[in-house]
């Protein structure tokens, strides 16, 4: 039990992990569900803007697959479009949220780069930069195994930011003590938190020590961003033939950054 103060290794794993932990996820789904905000899940304006692009790049009625669905905001979409859709994610409780809101959709609670789903599909989603949450090898597994369940001609359509996002992070160390619990535990904590930056891999890394009574949880999130060239390079090396970037499609980001890029890359 040990407070890390260290700059992680690149992509090293943390013990925790913020979208399995099962107290952190339910406070999770509850900000996916608040439709005025961009935590979690974008708020419910750019939802809807993101949903018609879709659409709009997409085979009509087709079978999509969303990666990292979450509670399906997306997906209960797509299927009122008529789509025939599977959403999978390893958050429990945004997944049984999902399949008690809707039902129609196929919903699987496993994770996508370890148990990546069997199947065929005309579209594949990704939403939200979950791209740049994983290390660059997973990544490259994860793309070959979509552009694999993609039919000819398909589609796979996701965000990333890019580069611009360096404009709003800083390296820097935070505290958050919270007396009655919060959103990292339902008791007493002391949150340490610390950002870094690995520009040369353009990589942010955000470490959390989370101090509870008797132990400490560590966790990092990832956040890997890209150039357009960069990321053009990577989808092209996994056999997409037509690669296009889409930016500015959403308004000004109230969480994140609003430096994200959307692509459509077509089998
Ligand atoms: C930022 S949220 C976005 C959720 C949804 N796409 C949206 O925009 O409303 C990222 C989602 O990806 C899921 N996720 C991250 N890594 C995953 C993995 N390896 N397998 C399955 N789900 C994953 C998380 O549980 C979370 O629900």
């Amino acid at each position: 039990m040990r407070i890390i103060n260290k700059k992680p290794v690149l992509f090293e794993k943390s013990n925790h992990n913020i979208w399995t932990d099962p107290y952190i996820q339910q406070q999770i789904l509850k900000k996916h569900l608040d439709f005025q905000s961009d935590e979690a899940s974008r708020r419910q304006e750019s939802v809807l803007k993101i949903v018609n692009f879709v659409l709009k790049h997409s085979k009509p009625k087709s079978h999509l697959l969303d990666l990292g669905c979450g509670p399906g905001l997306y997906t209960s979409l797509f299927a009122d479009a008529n789509y025939i859709v599977t959403g999978i994610d390893f958050n429990k409780s945004s997944i049984e949220y999902a399949k008690r809101k809707r039902n129609g959709i196929n919903y699987i609670l496993n994770d996508y780069i370890n148990d990546y789903p069997n199947g065929k599909y005309d579209t594949i989603t990704m939403i939200y930069c979950d791209m740049g949450t994983h290390s660059d090898s997973d990544r490259d597994r994860l793309l070959n195994n979509i552009y694999h369940s993609l039919t000819n001609g398909g589609t796979f359509i996701f965000d990333v930011f890019s580069e611009r996002i360096i404009s709003d992070r800083r390296e820097n160390k935070n505290w958050e003590y919270a007396p009655q619990g919060g959103f990292w535990d339902e008791k007493e904590y002391l949150l340490l938190s610390q950002t870094f930056h690995y520009p040369k891999n353009k990589v942010f890394a955000y470490q959390h020590n989370l101090l509870l009574e008797g132990t400490i949880k560590h966790f990092i999130i990832w956040e890997r961003y890209y150039s357009e060239k960069e990321i053009t390079d990577i989808l092209e090396k996994v056999g997409f033939r037509k690669i296009t970037i889409y930016r500015d499609l959403l308004g000004k980001n109230n969480f994140t950054s609003s430096s994200e890029i959307f692509i459509v890359a077509e089998k």
